[in-house]
C-alpha cells in the first residue's frame, strides 16, 4: 500500500496547472484531499477526476475571510491534516511604477498570507499527532530577482524564509517543511500566459512533476528545511 493512502492533504491552486496534476496523482495513491481554488468550474472538474467531488473548496485565497472559512470547512470535514501543499500563486508581471497597492496585496496575500493561515490552522493537529508536512511551491523567483516581478519575487522569497522557520519550530514536534521549485518548464495556464514561444517548445505536462510531491509527503524528514527541485526529485531517486 502507498504511504500516501489515507493521508489528508490540502492542495491549493488545484483547479488547473501543477496543482491539478498533484491532486490527481495523490488521489491515485489514495490520499483524502481538500482542494482549494477560486476557479469553481475547473476545481469541480479536478475533484471529479480525483473521484472526490466533495474535496472542492472554492475560495479566493487573497481574501483572508474566505480563506479562513474554507480552512474551517476543511477541518470540519477531514479533521486533522497530514500535509499542506500551498501551490496557488499569481504571476501578473508589471513594472513597479504601474503596480497598485491592491495588485501587490493580491499576490502577496495568495502566497504569504494564505500560507500563514493554512500553516497556523493545521499546526495544532499536527503537533498533537507528532507528524505533519508543509510544502510551499516556490520558483527561481524565490532566490533571484526578475524585472516586473516585484510582488511575485517578494512572495516567493517570503515563502522560502517562512518554510525554513517552520522547519526549525516543527523539528521537535515531528512537523516538517520544505519549498520546491518546479525545476522544469511546465505546460500550465501560467506558462501559457508568460512563456516565450521558445520555452513552449521545451515544456512538459505538469503530471511528470507530480510524483515528487508524493515523495515529499512520504519522507518529509529527509527534506525538512530544504529547497527542492520537483523535476530532479521526480526523475531520480536522489534530489
Ligand atoms: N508555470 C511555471 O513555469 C512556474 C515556474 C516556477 C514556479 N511556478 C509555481 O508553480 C505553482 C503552480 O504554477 P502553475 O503554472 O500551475 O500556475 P497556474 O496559474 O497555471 O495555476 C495556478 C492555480 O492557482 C489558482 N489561483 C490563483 N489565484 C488564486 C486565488 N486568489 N485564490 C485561489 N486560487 C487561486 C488558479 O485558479 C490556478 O488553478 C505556482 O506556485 C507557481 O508560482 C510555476
Amino acid at each position: 500500500m502507498s504511504p500516501i493512502a489515507g493521508r489528508s492533504v490540502i492542495v491549493t491552486g488545484a483547479a488547473l496547472g501543477l496543482g491539478a496534476a498533484i491532486a490527481r496523482h495523490l488521489a491515485g495513491l489514495g490520499a483524502r484531499l481538500a482542494l482549494v481554488d477560486y476557479n469553481a468550474g475547473a476545481l469541480a472538474e479536478t475533484a471529479a477526476a480525483c473521484g472526490q467531488p466533495e474535496a472542492a473548496h472554492v475560495a479566493d485565497l487573497s481574501d483572508a475571510t474566505a480563506t479562513a472559512e474554507a480552512i474551517a470547512a476543511i477541518l470540519a470535514r477531514l479533521g486533522r491534516i497530514d500535509a499542506v501543499i500551498h501551490n496557488a500563486a499569481i504571476l501578473d508581471p508589471k513594472p513597479l511604477a504601474a503596480m497598485t497597492l491592491s495588485d501587490f496585496q493580491r499576490t502577496t496575500n495568495v502566497g504569504l498570507q494564505a500560507g500563514f493561515q493554512l500553516a497556523r490552522a493545521a499546526w495544532p493537529g499536527m503537533a498533537e499527532a507528532g507528524r505533519g508536512v508543509f510544502i510551499f511551491v516556490s520558483s527561481r523567483s524565490g532566490i533571484e530577482g526578475f524585472a516586473d516581478e516585484t510582488a511575485y519575487c517578494a512572495t516567493k522569497h517570503g515563502l522560502e524564509g517562512f518554510s525554513k522557520s517552520i522547519a526549525l519550530e516543527g523539528a521537535a514536534l515531528g512537523i516538517h517543511s520544505m519549498t520546491v521549485t518546479p525545476g522544469m518548464y511546465m505546460r500550465t495556464p501560467m506558462s501559457e500566459r508568460n512563456y516565450s514561444d521558445a520555452l513552449k517548445q521545451k515544456w512538459v505536462e505538469p503530471d511528470r512533476l507530480a510524483p515528487a510531491f508524493a515523495t515529499m509527503i512520504a519522507e518529509p524528514e529527509r527534506f525538512s528545511g530544504q529547497r527542492l527541485n520537483a523535476w530532479t526529485l521526480a526523475t531520480s531517486d536522489t534530489p
